[in-house]
């Protein structure tokens, strides 16, 4: 699918025209005349996802600091992610998100104290990311910046990634898109977009095999609570929670 980047006013037609041609989408002036083709769009609140349309959704951005990822905090809700990988355990731990998406994970994991290097090859979630990444620096809000500055991002296939590094982090952390996620009415909104634009992830059992190269203490790998776990190797625990949960798998 074409995605192209619109600036929402004229003021932010070359910034919109410098991400276009930085990440290989197309420019364009004005929404696309269809509905519900998704395009990216560039205003003074950042950049953002839309469905084209009067019907559409309201667009979906990055936003480490809203209120749902405050809550998500002060409600202990980022506590079975935290022992997945470790934390509490060793310290000042480096992890690879190897499937940032919208990067609510990696965010947790950077509050939590890790070392996050966020991998995405989506050119669109990267975009997003980095966008809310940068916003999140300059928030001038202590909490936000702090947790923003254990952040990275690389937009790179994770497999070639990994293939390529020679160093290795502690762990290594896979979200892959789940299809039966489609199924749930309940489905969030900017996940039921991604998995519009992205599709399936079918290279998950190639990812899986890839982190065992490079993690030094252990893979996690998020699923649905009913979901199997991820074909090649059974995982050594599971931290479950109700709708999902954390398959560990620890490296000797
Ligand atoms: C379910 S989403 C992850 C959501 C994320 N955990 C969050 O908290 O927002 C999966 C993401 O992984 C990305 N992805 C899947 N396989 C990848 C790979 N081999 N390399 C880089 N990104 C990948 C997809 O493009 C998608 O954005």
């Amino acid at each position: 699918m074409v995605i192209s980047v619109t600036p929402a006013d004229a003021h932010h037609q070359a910034h919109a025209h410098a991400l276009a041609v930085e990440l290989g989408l197309h420019y364009s002036e004005l929404p696309p005349s269809a509905d519900a083709i998704p395009f990216l769009s560039y205003s003074s609140l950042g950049v953002d996802l839309r469905l084209s349309g009067p019907s559409a959704p309201g667009p979906v951005r990055v936003d480490f600091g809203a209120g749902d990822m405050r809550h998500r905090r002060r409600a202990g809700k980022n506590e079975l992610l935290g022992r997945a990988v470790g934390v509490g355990k060793r310290d000042n731990l480096s992890v690879i998100d190897a499937t940032a998406g919208l990067g609510r994970d990696s965010f947790v994991l950077a509050d939590l104290g890790c070392q996050v290097m966020m991998l995405e090859r989506s050119a669109v979630a990267f975009a997003l990311l980095r966008n809310g990444l940068d916003r999140g620096l300059a928030s001038g809000d202590g909490w936000l910046q702090a947790a923003c500055s254990r952040l990275r991002l690389e937009c790179v296939d994770s497999i070639a990634y990994m293939a390529a590094a020679s160093e290795k982090v502690d762990v290594i952390y896979l979200d892959p898109m789940f299809p039966e996620r489609q199924k749930s009415a309940r489905v969030r909104k900017e996940m039921w977009m991604f998995q519009e634009l992205l599709g399936k992830d079918e290279d998950s059992e190639e990812l899986l095999a890839a982190a065992f190269g490079r993690a030094s203490y252990r893979v996690v790998v998020k699923r649905p609570a009913r979901a199997p776990a991820l074909p090649g190797r059974a995982p050594g625990f599971v931290i479950g929670g109700r709708k999902v949960r954390f398959d560990v798998y620890p490296v000797t």
